[in-house]
């Protein structure tokens, strides 16, 4: 089991983004999480490809990507251009999903599916020998700050117990409503990334908290 920490940007101070990828670069942070939201997907509207393009000239670490937009296939190679390292497609929002989980892995980036709190594990049965990480979201999409629903912890360990059954390499990420008290069940339940976005950065010293959840 790997425990990795991808801070989601969405809680960030956008006015001085250049100091926050700077300090998530020295931190024990592995990946930076940058949702984009489309206001038809979910009900909020986030930032787009040339935020993501800034970030990639400023970041070292990974970009992982979470699209929470509708007709993702439309845009996959405009956000491997923009620098997105993972990307990441919710399972809701793709009718041929096997095609653009295809697609973005031909566009040499890891390919993600999210499912939504209402989307059983078993959705992705066919297709988890194919993707390289399965995020559960444990709140519903579209905002930052969020309540985890604690029923996300049985849908880690069926996710889990899918992965481990199949023998695939997808790695589980976690997403919504994480904090240093939750993290470690999250991470017990069969996690690999936690994403944490307004804890780290409502926190006083967000490098510390990073690197207190790399620790649990
Ligand atoms: C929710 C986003 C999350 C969010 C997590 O729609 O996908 O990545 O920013 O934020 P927190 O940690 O604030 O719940
Ligand atoms: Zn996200």
């Amino acid at each position: 089991m790997s425990k990795l920490v991808s801070p989601s940007i969405l809680s960030a101070d956008f006015g001085n983004l250049n100091r926050e990828i700077r300090m998530l670069d020295s931190s024990a942070a592995d990946w930076i999480h940058l949702d984009i939201m489309d206001g038809v997907f979910v009900p909020n509207i986030s930032f787009g490809l040339p935020v993501v393009r800034a970030v990639s000239k400023l970041a070292v670490k990974p970009l992982d990507v979470h699209l929470m937009i509708v007709n993702p296939e439309k845009y996959l190679e405009k956000f491997c251009g923009a620098g997105a390292s993972i990307l990441t497609v919710q399972y809701e929002a793709c009718t041929h999903l096997h095609g653009t989980v295809q697609q973005i892995r031909s566009l040499g980036m890891k390919a993600g599916v999210a499912l939504n709190p209402h989307t059983p594990v078993s959705s992705v049965e066919n297709i988890i020998g194919d993707i390289d990480l399965l995020l559960v979201m444990s709140v519903n999409p579209g905002f930052g700050g969020q309540k985890f629903i604690p029923k996300s912890l049985d849908k880690i360990r069926q996710a889990k117990e899918l992965i481990a059954r199949t023998e695939s390499g997808a790695l589980i990420e976690v997403d919504g409503g994480i904090s240093i008290e939750n993290a470690g069940e999250i991470y017990s339940a069969g996690a690999d990334v936690l994403v944490a976005g307004n804890a780290v950065f409502s926190a006083e010293s967000p490098a510390d908290y990073i690197e207190k959840l790399k620790l649990i």
